[in-house]
Order: structure tokens, then C-alpha cells, then sequence
């Protein structure tokens, strides 16, 4: 059972676009090491391995954000924040779940809110991005 990254998903921004894709790549290895009964270390480890690239990837976005004045730079930083802090937990879930309800939880609380996250706030995000791009190349 895995997850994918599929072109609907594109925001318009080749680098970021790059980035969802590395995560949704890095969130299927986790499902896969969770189904292979792979050690709770192997676990741990993929989980924050994800978790740095979410971290990283959030920096990349938010730059983007800055340098083209986007207007809903503060209320889409705060998404990432708040999602940050709310990751620790669904980590701590994953630790002592049980191999079918933390791969549900990888599916729902990580691939699900990132899609969903790609959807209402990135896209927006892309389509913001795009028009600034094309004003200044005006
Ligand atoms: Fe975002």
C-alpha cells in the first residue's frame, strides 16, 4: 500500500514541486519499513529523516514567501509551525502503535495533511508565486 506523488499535486514551482516529491518518496519508505516489520530503531529513524526534510522543505517555501511578499505568508508559516509541533506527537504514536494503525497514521496524519496542505495552502501559494513572477517580468 503505498502513496505517491502525482502531477495534480503541482504547485508550479519546479523546486518545491521536487521537494512534495521527496516527501511523499520519503514517507512510502517509512510505510514500507513499517509493513516489513523492520526494528522500532529503523522506525525512529525514517521518521526523522522525514521530519528534517519537512523542516527543511518548510524554510524553502517560507523563502519563497518573503522574497515575493506572498500576503499570506504569516497564516501559511503558522500552518507549518503548528503542524512542526503537532509531528513530535504523531511520532510518539507511530513508537507505540501497533503495524496497521501506524501505517493508517502514516496515510492520514503525514501523507494525508500533506496532500491536503499542498492543496489549500501551497497551491495558492504556486499561483501567487506565478503572477508575481510575471508582473515583475513585465
Ligand atoms: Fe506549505
Amino acid at each position: 500500500m503505498s502513496v505517491e506523488w502525482t502531477h495534480n499535486l503541482s504547485v508550479g514551482i519546479t523546486e518545491i514541486d521536487d521537494q512534495h516529491r521527496e516527501l511523499f518518496k520519503r514517507a512510502n519508505n517509512l510505510i514500507d519499513a513499517i509493513s516489513l516489520g523492520k526494528s522500532w530503531e529503523e522506525v525512529a529513524r525514517l521518521t526523522a529523516f522525514y521530519q528534517n526534510y519537512l523542516s527543511a522543505h518548510y524554510q524553502t517555501e517560507e523563502k519563497y514567501m518573503i522574497r515575493y511578499s506572498d500576503p499570506l505568508y504569516v497564516s501559511h508559516k503558522a500552518q507549518h509551525t503548528l503542524y512542526l509541533m503537532e509531528f513530535s506527537g504523531i511520532k510518539q504514536c507511530l513508537m507505540c502503535s501497533d503495524s496497521d494503525t501506524a501505517i493508517s497514521l502514516v496515510q492520514e496524519a503525514i501523507v494525508g495533511w500533506l496532500s491536503n496542505h499542498i492543496e489549500q495552502s501551497d497551491k495558492p501559494m504556486g499561483r501567487f508565486i506565478k503572477s508575481a513572477k510575471h508582473k515583475k517580468a513585465a
